[in-house]
């Protein structure tokens, strides 16, 4: 079973892909305060849930889209037709770190996918060469909250702490205007949705496909449940350049 499509089920009852919950989603959008007529860039869009709901804050506001994943823009561009933003926003299929444009934007959007250019510090560098010199960035980016064992290290990846993860964001020439730290709860929601869509679907279809979709749920559940849970954060920060 191709992974593209199990994280589509996966994600089926919790589209943003990160542990953020769709009121705090909009508290970050709104203290961006984009001015009328705004251009939004998303880089790593998924389907594209925070730009659609900045789409729907900031009248006359238009967004260029990025990602990968055909599945995931499909989504992107139903949800946008849907909500009656279809002629806002442009979809780009394709590697996040070789797009560019002839306009810089007001806000750049970088949520979980900094892996799409190598990392934090790359993706913020890339970035400055697409935001506006007055723009802001939304970047959502894992830390640690307690020091990992290096086997849990080893399998979930090398972040900074908190205060690391913010001296690395600012070094490339921003400052951190405001930040949403994702609570407990926020990310018990995101991992019990993507666990219980995919078993619940998995039971829904039984056969080598369903049990793909179940090894995969139960794999991903043990990693958090026994690894993760507590001990990895997430935050999102809003960041300006600085001039
Ligand atoms: C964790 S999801 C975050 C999606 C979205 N930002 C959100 O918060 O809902 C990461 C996204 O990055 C995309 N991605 C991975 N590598 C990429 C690349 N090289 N260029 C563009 N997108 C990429 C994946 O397809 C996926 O949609």
């Amino acid at each position: 079973m191709e992974r593209s499509l199990i994280s589509g089920i996966a994600h089926s009852d919790h589209p943003i892909a990160a542990p953020v919950s769709a009121a705090n989603l909009d508290k970050l959008l709104r203290r961006t305060r984009l001015r009328e007529g705004a251009r939004i860039l998303d880089l790593g869009c998924g389907e594209a849930m925070w730009t659609l709901r900045a789409l729907e804050l900031f009248p006359g506001s238009t967004a260029d889209g990025v990602d990968i994943s055909a599945g995931a823009l499909a989504a992107a561009a139903k949800d946008a037709e849907a909500r009656g933003l279809g002629e806002r926003i442009r979809l780009h299929e394709m590697g996040a770190a070789e797009f560019r444009a002839a306009e810089p934007y007001d806000l750049v959007l970088c949520v979980g996918s900094t892996h799409a250019f190598d990392g934090l510090t790359p993706s913020l560098r890339a970035i400055g060469q697409l935001v506006r010199p007055d723009g802001l960035v939304l970047v959502g980016e894992g830390y640690w909250e307690t020091p990992p064992s290096p086997e849990l290290e080893a399998e979930i990846g090398t972040y900074p702490d908190l205060a690391g993860l913010v001296a690395q964001a600012e070094e490339p020439g921003y400052r951190t205007v405001y930040a949403h730290t994702s609570s407990l709860g926020e990310w018990d929601e995101y991992e019990w949705s993507w666990t219980g869509s995919l078993i619940r679907w998995a039971t829904d279809n039984p056969g080598a496909d369903g049990d793909a979709a179940l090894a995969a749920a139960l794999e991903h559940r043990d990693m958090w449940l026994k690894g993760y849970r507590g001990k990895l954060g997430f935050v999102t920060l809003l960041l300006r350049r600085a001039s």
